[in-house]
């Protein structure tokens, strides 16, 4: 079957080949890739690593692949071996990735994937700079977050990025933004009537946005402790997700970063005072042990209450809750229809309310979308129970793709093609995220004077226990 060719000619260079993320997320995702025939006709992928390990060495250490994806990554794979902190060596690499093109006979755009932790991303993006490497136009610099740990740290981290390569040049990924039920928030909310009519605080009361995980940090000890909870998912996926259920709706694609910014700029900073009302956050047991470091304040969970000042959302509270070793694995966002949707404006007018006022303005409709496991959409009705009497029950009203789809792409196979495809929409632009760190900096700033706020909690346990404490 013919391979995609609106694609150029494309070299992926992995830098960190042989980490966590790329053996489980990136090379399963080329593969996937490739089997949906998406890949340009000539594509090839350069493993960077500083020891010495050949292709076979590299896969056979990867989980999740058929004999086939082994096959078809073991045909394209090259490794290179070098020293990250030696400019001389990105001068060299520059070379070898000239000669590949050369004996091709072509000339391909070269997609950076840095795949290390983000403490090493600044000097490795100076020493692209430096090779002369970023100033091909066709490079591109793939990034993931967390991009920088603070406001000042994002600020540096984009100023010395800004010296080598321009902003068309970066992808910034949050993969949330890439999950195939996290893209269809606009179009459910903009393309039906129903829900585009009543998508603001008239008829919204309050909105939730959740991601629990089963798992804790997983030996990523290092990591997590110059992380949290708070840097970790709020900065990044769960902001990313509110700007998409409170932005406007984008004239075009090419303005799907501009809306999303201008919906996380509505945000209103929480002034310090407001604080430990606005935001908790707790810690598994057992956490300090695992990451090495008894007595450690890092959260494992928090909950951030945020409101807008956009006048489609006043008075509206946004609230964003994650954790790590918690009951279970679910990201959904829930948005609860007001019981009674009194109109703010005296020109529309509101449906009258049945007289059976034990019925509804108890419980309120709920829409959910369901992010993960069991990607789709419910919504909470009344109902009439069947039978003779009067009784009423609420009952989802559910979309679910499985019903109607076989198979969503995964996240990650979405951000490559679209960085392939240099096509900007699902990637964070340099605004977007110093608007988020503005957000949290309050947040940030309160936790770093106080740690009497930390709650400590059962591995296993539930959100809702945790935020009854
Ligand atoms: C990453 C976080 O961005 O997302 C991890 O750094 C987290 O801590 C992961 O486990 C969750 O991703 P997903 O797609 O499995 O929900």
């Amino acid at each position: 079957m013919k391979e995609n060719s609106t694609i150029p000619p494309t070299v992926i260079v992995i830098v960190g080949i042989t980490g966590d993320l790329a053996r489980r997320k990136l090379l399963p995702a080329i593969a996937g890739i490739a089997e949906e025939k998406e890949l340009p006709d000539d594509f090839r992928l350069v493993g960077i690593s500083r020891r010495k390990i050949t292709p076979q060495e590299v896969l056979d250490d990867t989980p999740g692949l058929t004999t086939n994806d082994r096959a078809f990554l073991l045909k394209h794979l090259t490794m290179y071996q070098m020293d990250l902190d030696k400019l001389e060596d990105y001068v060299s690499l520059k070379g070898y990735l000239e000669q590949q093109d050369s004996e091709h006979k072509t000339a391909s755009q070269h997609l950076f994937y840095l795949s290390i932790p983000p403490q090493f991303s600044e000097p490795i993006v100076t020493n692209l700079g430096l090779s002369g490497i970023a100033a091909v136009p066709s490079t591109k610099l793939l990034l993931e977050k967390p991009f920088g740990t603070d406001l000042a740290s994002a600020e540096a981290l984009i100023a010395r990025t800004r010296m080598y390569f321009g902003e068309e040049q970066i992808y910034r990924i949050d993969h949330y933004l890439a999950k195939e039920m996290s893209q269809n928030i606009v179009t459910f909310r903009s393309q039906n009537p129903l829900f585009a009519h009543t998508w603001s605080a008239q008829f919204i009361d309050k909105i939730e946005i959740i991601a629990s995980e089963q798992i804790g940090i997983e030996g990523r000890g290092t990591f997590y402790e110059q992380t949290g909870a708070l840097r970790d998912f709020i900065q990044s996926h769960l902001l990313q997700l509110a700007a998409l259920i409170l932005m406007q709706p984008p004239q075009d694609n090419s303005s799907w970063q501009t809306s999303r910014l201008a919906a996380l700029r509505a945000l209103i900073v929480p002034p310090d005072a407001d604080v430990p009302q606005i935001a908790r956050r707790g810690q598994y047991e057992g956490y300090g042990v695992e990451a090495e470091n008894p007595g450690s304040t890092v959260e494992t969970f928090a909950a951030v209450t945020l409101f807008s000042d956009d006048p489609l959302w006043q008075n509206v509270p946004i609230s964003l809750i994650t954790g790590k070793a918690l009951d279970q694995k679910r990201t959904e966002i829930r948005v609860f229809y007001k019981a009674d949707a009194q109109s703010k404006t005296s020109s529309v007018t509101t449906a009258p309310t049945p007289k059976d006022d034990n019925i509804i303005g108890q419980q309120p409709n709920v829409i959910t979308f369901h992010l993960q496991p069991n990607e789709g959409i419910d919504i909470q009705i009344w109902v009439k129970q069947p039978g003779f009497g009067r009784d009423v029950q609420l009952l989802p009203l559910a979309f679910q793709y499985s019903s109607h789809y076989q198979k969503l792409p995964e996240a990650y196979e979405r951000v490559l093609v679209e960085a392939m495809h240099a096509d900007h929409t699902l990637f964070s632009s340099s605004d977007e995220v110093l608007a988020s760190w503005q957000l949290l900096a309050p947040i940030q700033h309160y936790w770093e004077m106080h740690n009497d706020d930390l709650i400590h909690y059962q591995q296993g346990t539930s959100i809702e226990n945790i935020l009854e404490v």
